[in-house]
């Protein structure tokens, strides 16, 4: 399947981080399942997937997360709001289960994963627990930004939100002592008519300074 680029970059340019969601609509069901697979299907360093996403849709949890986000009302008013956190560490455990299910799906035995279970752990090794957590946190920027690709090319509006304390997001999410923690979070919805953060000119660099070729 292809999509044709005039409308790949129609949908990048009609995106933009959404300061007011309508809180009256909500994502249908089948498109915010499309949205949670783009998650799934997000790649990530040796496929390894160090993640959880967090689909928050209880109230009384999303105003305790509004205070913790500069009271930012896109917590609450949009229709979806997923907190992306990452594995705190990279532990032998970690890389067993992701070879496992690779050899479940692809049907591989254990001489066929072996060497790459070994590069990954030699890779792993190499780091401090602060270094494995650190690269699993960029993983998670890339599950950032393919969701808000899918989400900007079905229509759907949504705002990164780095602006929160992930200290409060992991107590109020119970996260402590589960070896995840919180990241970043993106609200997902459709922007109010009186955003008018939507109407504003959107602003890069010329792309000459930031694309050259070699
Ligand atoms: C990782 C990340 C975190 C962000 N955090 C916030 C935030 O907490 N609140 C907010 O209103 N916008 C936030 N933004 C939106 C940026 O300010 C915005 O993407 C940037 O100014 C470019 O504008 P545009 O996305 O509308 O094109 C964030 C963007 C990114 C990529």
């Amino acid at each position: 399947m292809t999509v044709p680029p005039d409308q790949v970059l129609a949908a990048l340019r009609w995106r933009y981080a959404t300061k007011q969601f309508d809180a009256s609509r909500e994502i249908p069901a089948d498109v915010w399942d499309a949205l949670e697979e783009s998650l799934v299907l997000t790649p990530s360093s040796f496929g390894l997937q160090p993640w959880k996403f967090l689909v928050v849709q209880d109230p009384t949890i999303r105003a305790e997360l509004m205070a913790e986000s500069w009271n930012q009302t896109q917590v609450t008013h949009a229709s979806h709001f997923v907190v992306l956190t990452a594995r705190t560490d990279l532990s032998a455990a970690d890389i067993d289960a992701w070879i496992a299910r690779m050899s479940e799906v692809q049907g591989q035995g254990a001489a066929a994963t072996a060497p790459l279970k070994g590069m990954i752990e030699g890779f792993a090794e190499t780091m401090s627990r602060e270094a494995r957590h650190a690269w699993n946190v960029r993983q998670v920027y890339i599950a950032l930004g393919q969701l808000m690709t899918a989400a900007a090319l079905l229509g759907i509006d949504s705002c990164p939100m780095e602006g929160l304390s992930a200290s409060g997001y992991d107590r109020i999410l119970r996260l402590e002592k589960t070896g995840y923690a919180t990241v970043v979070a993106c609200a997902l919805g459709y922007r109010s008519a009186t955003d008018k953060y939507a109407e504003i000119a959107k602003a890069r660099f010329e792309r000459a300074k930031v694309i050259q070729h070699v």
